[in-house]
């Protein structure tokens, strides 16, 4: 029998879920957690965002509003290990262990962090540490631990965490080097095909830039914010081109290979703006229709999600306290008999 992989993911609960996430995370992980020899821990990352965040009712919110999402879009918790950073102490635990293997040297190198610096380096600020929290310093080791207390073989993410998995898996080797063999070394699954979504000004959508397309609109804010999109002057009856077109990228994430090509000898053709929003806007009401019916019942059964969460954690556990307790034994940090 083939061994069974073990995929792992999260999303930080730091705002409202988008149609980036939908395409480029949710979707792909609930894809991923059908196949066969494959056991899935899904998690809600509510620690990360309070690198982010500290707006307690933003984070609180956020935190729900992903949970309802994931299961909205149909994660079967009775599959999948569904639960909550915060409800993992182990995770916690090996963080502060992590963080006693990792050089400062290689945390200098996050991407986050330098782009932090380099704003106050830009600014001429003479301390480029300057606002620079801890959290965001530390923030790979968290991850890290978040991806070694389950011991991850794959971890599917957007191509802007390539860097974090690197770091994790330079972290377990030095901790397996300095302790023996306790962790595998996780692989990073970048999802190359979806590529990354344009928000409705043509840059990555991201809540960081304001731009997105909330999953969870109702069917009237939904073609307001189709309708402003950026597009470019070209009148209808101009042939336009699709590969530069946030319309068309946005519609290809959803729509099936048939209606792809049908909207491609449209743009040739000179499809009006309006028109192709219109049509992007159907395929998106189809597609997000069921989904916003099943989590409006969500929104209204709390309980219902809460018991899912808690059930996932003691579930999560199961696994994350047998690999800390080994990594315990590993450091020397045990009872005397
Ligand atoms: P944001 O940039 O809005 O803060 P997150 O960093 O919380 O999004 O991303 C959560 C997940 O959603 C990650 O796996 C990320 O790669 C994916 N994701 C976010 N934005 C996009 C996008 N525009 N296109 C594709 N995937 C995205
Ligand atoms: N940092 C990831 C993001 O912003 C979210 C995340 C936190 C994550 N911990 C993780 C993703 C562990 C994969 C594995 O998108």
């Amino acid at each position: 029998m083939a061994l069974e992989k073990r995929v792992l993911t999260g999303i930080t609960t730091s705002g409202v879920p988008h149609l980036g996430n939908l395409a480029g995370a949710i979707l792909p992980a609930i894809e991923a957690s059908r196949h066969q020899f494959t056991s899935s821990f899904l998690f809600l990352a509510d620690y990360h965002s309070l690198i982010k965040s500290q707006d307690p009712a933003m984070t609180h919110n956020s935190s729900f509003e992903i949970a309802a999402s994931w299961l909205a879009c149909g994660l079967d918790p009775n599959k999948v290990t569904f639960y909550r950073q915060s409800d993992i102490p182990e995770i916690m635990e090996l963080a502060w262990i992590l963080s006693c293997v990792t050089a400062k040297g290689l945390m200098n190198r996050a991407h986050a962090y330098k782009a932090a610096t380099a704003i106050n380096k830009e600014k001429e600020v003479p301390d480029l540490d300057k606002g620079v929290l801890m959290g965001l310093f530390n923030y790979p080791i968290l991850m890290a631990a978040d991806i070694l207390a389950f011991n991850a073989d794959q971890v599917p993410v957007g191509g802007d965490q390539k860097q974090h998995l690197e770091m994790a898996r330079d972290i377990a080797a030095r901790f397996n080097y300095l302790y023996g063999e306790v962790f595998k070394l996780p692989e990073a699954v970048i999802n190359s095909e979806t590529g990354v979504l344009p928000g409705i000004d043509g840059q990555k959508m991201s809540k960081s830039y304001n731009n997105t397309i909330p999953i969870f609109l109702n069917k009237e804010s939904l073609l307001k914010m189709i309708k402003k999109i950026k597009t470019n002057s070209l009148e209808p009856g101009i042939p336009k081109d699709s590969n530069n077109c946030t319309i068309f990228k946005l519609y290809k994430a959803f729509a099936s290979e048939g209606q792809i090509q049908d909207l491609e000898v449209r743009y040739q053709k000179g499809i009006g703006w309006g028109e192709a929003k219109d049509i992007l806007y159907s395929e998106l009401e189809s597609k997000i229709e069921p989904i916003r019916e099943r989590y409006e019942l969500i929104r209204h059964d709390k309980r219902h999600l809460e018991h899912i969460l808690i059930e996932g954690a003691v579930k999560a556990r199961e696994v994350s306290s047998k690999i800390i307790s080994d990594v315990r034994e590993a450091v020397g940090i045990k009872g005397f008999c």
